[in-house]
Formats: C-alpha cells, structure tokens, sequence
C-alpha cells in the first residue's frame, strides 16, 4: 500500500490513480493524519503531494512529526520535495512562476528516481517556490532553471522531485513512479479492481455493521454501481428508491427495474411520480423555473418515501472523485452531499457513504463491469436530472414527451447499429417550440421539427457536433419521420459548445 499525503493540489488523486495503474493499491488521505494511523496502515512508501502553500509561511503546513523516521520510503512532490528540504535543512526560495506549464528538465545522473528516464526530457513544472539548495546526504540529480528538479538521500530511502510525475505532460512521469514504487518501495504489482471491490465490500461492512443504508437509484451509471457495490457488501441492508418522474427515456424505469430486481435482487421501491411531475409542470414554459420545479419535486418525493422507511442510518451516494474536484476539497463532502440529494429534512440524520469518491469515470465503468453490471447500464450515456423535461422546449405535455421519447428510441437504435455508441459521448433528440409546413402523400400538414443533437466530448465542459455518416444521418431521419407521429420535419444541430450548451434548456 502506498500512502499519498494531500497537502491540496488538485492532481493529488491523479497520483492515487497512477499508482493503482501501475498495480499497488493506494490510499489518499490528509496531511493531518495522525503517525498512528499511518503506522496502522503500515504502508510500504510514503508520496507527499503537492499543494499551493510555501514552506516559507509563517506558519507552513507540515507532514506529521515522525513520518521521516519510520524508516519507509518518501517521495516528495512539488511542495512534498519542499517538505523534505526544509525539514532536513536545505534551502527552498521563492520561484517567479504562478501557473503550472510544461518545462524541460536536465538530468545529470540518471540513477534513483531518475534511473531509466533521459537526459533531457519535458515535465509538468510545479508553481511557486523552488528548491536552491538540497539538504545536506542529498544529493540533486535534475535541474531547471537553476533550481533542484530531482534529489534523493544517499543512505536513506528519500526523493524528491519538483515536477508532476503523474501528469501525462511529464514523458517519464509512468518511469518516475515505478522507479520509486518497484525499485526504491519494492512493491509487486499486485493491485486490481477486484481488490478494490474487496477492500471496500470490507469497509462497507466495518462501517454499517448491522444497520440500513438508503440509496436513491436513477439508472445512471454512478448511482447503479454504488447500489450494487453496497448490495454486494450488506444485500437487504440496502435499500433503494427509484423515482420515475414520468421524464425518463422509453423502456428506461422498466428496464432498470429489471436489472436491479430481478437480475441483482435487490431491494428497490419504485415510485411512480410521473402525475405529481407533470401536474407541476403544467403551464411552465420558462427553462429555469422547469429545471427547479423538477429538482424540487425529485427531493419531496423522495423524502416523502425515505421518511416512511424506518431506522435508516446511512444514506449512499455515487460522488465521484471529480465532482468532489469540481466542488472544492476540504469541504466538498457537504457540499455535495446537499447538491446530490438537496434538502433532506433536517432530523433525519444520516451518515454519507461514498465509495466511488476516489475514483473517475472511466475506473467506475471498470468496476461496473467487475461487478457483473450489463454494458448498457456500465456505457450508459450521461442524461440529465430534468430528464426529458429540459428536452421538449416550452411547456411540457404527455404528447410533446411521446414525441421525444420515441424519436430518441430510433436513434439509439440506429446509433448502436451503425457501432458509433462509444464514439459519441451523447446523443438525443429535442422538440423544440416550432411547427412547420409539409407535405404526406398528397396531403399538407402542419407539424413538429424534431432537433438531433449528438457530440463528442471528455468531460461535458466543452463539446463538438458529432460528425455522424449522412447515410446514417438519413435513415434516422426517415424512420423518424415515418414512425413518430407529429413530426415532418428534421435538423441536425451543428454547434459547438461553447457558445452552445450540449441541452437546449
Ligand atoms: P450542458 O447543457 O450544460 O450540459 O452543456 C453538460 C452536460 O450536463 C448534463 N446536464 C445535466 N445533468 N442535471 C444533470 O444531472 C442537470 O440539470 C443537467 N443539465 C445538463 C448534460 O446532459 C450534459 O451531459
């Protein structure tokens, strides 16, 4: 196990990440952990992160007194490396640079953490401070700049480096970590999801004991895979609530129900809050007002059904370590927790459990998988909280949803032929407010334009059209136009976000 103090940069889970990569387990934890603690763990190397203090304050952050006298391995990273130069006597000056950027670093010796990288090679640099000078038994074997890139410790098993090894800008960053985690920790590769799932079924079970555990399932991928790594861990502890506000995809509450009920065996109430959603909505036409009464709505039903169940005493959610990110760090735990299931009555206390918290996306698919989940909840496309309600423009009624729900049957039918579902990262169809003229058979008509929106992206920050073939382009169309009633018409959105958003509401 390798033990990543966290003194707050924000690649500091990418380390966590790159070490489980490379096969041994890691765990993050806060720099205020106690030495007990980390002895209990008995971790066989030690990384301390980087983060955006100095260790010329007054007052710096400070590793835990007697981490360096374990006697297990450390590396320092960016102020990690400034940690250990300041501890053992070295001298760490202020630096000119307030962003992060790629550098190229000059490698005098190439042993130690070092050992198989080049001469020169190009890193992710670190902000602020720089080490002038190494301590005295350490010994500088990178520079930049005039400053210590790279150091160790002669006798003792202690490194350090002043760039980001575990950023894909740094070439020999992969190198970097194996040196310290094979040669310098001598772990084995010995990590994989299975003992991640091991490790938390485990920790699932000392932190539950007996008791109940509450999970508002939507279907997603991240709230299916916390649910069903839970049920793994305490079964019928577990419950969950399903709320179907009327705004899903065809066959999706179904569907789901399925998987989780009859597949997994799960406990899950379904609620059928479709009346209560769209009685709210009636008349609304204004995106913003739709989008609250929706997220309103969601949290009173399911409070309503939480507070008829009994002696709850956690409460699970599928944060993922970037929502954490995206949140803020030393506080994100609440704030997400209000922003995922908001304003649950203030006497119903429960505890959080948050089992995916240190992983991203991609590794919650992974364990989706490893748990036995079917690809099409594990390669779900993302899909709104608002669901369907933010994709017919204007008000919504029962016959604009029929429209959506329908047109976006065909094209995931048409999108999974053509082999493009993991190609593009999301793709539906919109109603906007327009009718057009046409024409059917020999007769006019008068009815909806149907939009298709489809694109590529990474994180949903930022997107592009999706360049789908013509030819697939036409039979969505054409089989839209034949088999959805109302609709004569079909526009392919083509804007990028920015200065488009990926929904139209
Ligand atoms: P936009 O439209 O902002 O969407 O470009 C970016 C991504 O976020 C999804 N989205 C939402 N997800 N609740 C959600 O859970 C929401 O209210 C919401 N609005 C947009 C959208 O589908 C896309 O993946």
């Amino acid at each position: 196990m390798i033990l990543v103090i966290d003194f707050g940069s924000q690649y500091n889970q990418l380390i966590t990440r790159r070490v489980r990569e490379l096969g041994v387990y890691s765990e993050m934890h806060s720099y205020r952990i106690t030495l007990d603690k980390i002895k209990a763990m008995n971790p066989k190397g030690i990384i301390l992160s980087s983060g955006p203090h100095s260790v010329l304050d007054e007052e710096p952050i400070r590793e835990v007194e007697g981490i360096f006298d374990l006697g297990v391995p450390v590396l320092g990273i960016g102020y990690g490396m400034q940690r250990i130069v300041d501890y053992f006597g070295g001298q760490v000056v202020p630096g000119n640079k307030s962003a992060y950027e790629k550098g190229t670093i000059t490698v005098e010796t190439e042993e130690n953490i070092l050992a198989n990288t080049a001469k020169e090679q190009t890193v992710w640099l670190g902000k602020g401070d720089i080490v002038k000078r190494v301590p005295e038994s350490f010994q500088a074997i990178a520079t930049h700049d005039g400053a210590v890139a790279a150091m160790y410790h002669t006798t003792e098993k202690l490194c350090g480096v002043g760039f980001h090894p575990e950023v894909s800008h740094s070439e020999y960053g992969t190198e970097i970590l194996k040196n310290f985690l094979y040669h310098i920790c001598e772990c084995k590769q010995e990590w994989t999801m299975k003992n991640f799932i091991d490790i938390e079924i485990k920790k699932i079970r000392d932190q539950v004991g007996d008791k109940k555990v509450l999970c508002a399932l939507s279907g997603g991928v991240d709230s299916s895979v916390v649910a069903t790594l839970i049920h793994k861990a305490i079964g019928d502890q577990l419950t969950c609530i399903f709320v179907d506000h009327g705004l899903l995809r065809k066959n999706e509450a179904k569907e789901v129900m399925e998987v989780f009920t009859e597949e997994f065996h799960m406990n899950v109430i379904h609620i059928d809050a479709k009346e209560r959603f769209l009685s709210k909505l009636k008349g609304v036409d204004d995106p913003e007002k739709k989008r609250k009464i929706i997220g309103n709505e969601f949290i009173y039903v399911f409070d309503d059904e939480a507070e008829k169940l009994k002696e709850i005493d956690f409460l699970a959610q599928g944060t993922l370590y970037t929502d954490i990110i995206e949140s803020g760090t030393e506080t994100a735990q609440t704030i997400k927790s209000h922003h995922n299931v908001g304003g649950l009555p203030e006497d119903m206390e429960f505890e959080l459990i948050e089992p995916l918290d240190t992983l991203f996306k991609d590794e919650v698919r992974e364990l989706g998988t490893q748990l036995g989940m079917p690809d099409h909840i594990v390669w779900r496309q993302p899909f709104p909280g608002p669901g369907l309600g933010i994709r017919v423009l204007g008000e919504v009624t029962e016959e604009k949803l029929e429209i959506v729900r329908e047109s976006d049957a065909i094209l995931r039918e048409e999108i999974k032929k053509a082999g493009l579902e993991r190609d593009i990262w999301q793709y539906f169809t919109v109603l906007p407010n327009i009718r057009s003229v046409g024409v059917s058979g020999d007769r006019r008509t008068y009815d909806h334009t149907l939009g298709i929106r489809a694109v590529t992206s990474v994180d949903g920050m930022t997107s592009d059209w999706a360049r789908i073939p013509w030819d697939v382009l036409e039979k969505i169309s054409s089989r839209i136009v034949h088999e959805v009633e109302h609709v004569n018409r079909i526009v392919y959105d083509v804007t990028s976000k920015p200065p488009a958003t990926i929904e139209w509401e």
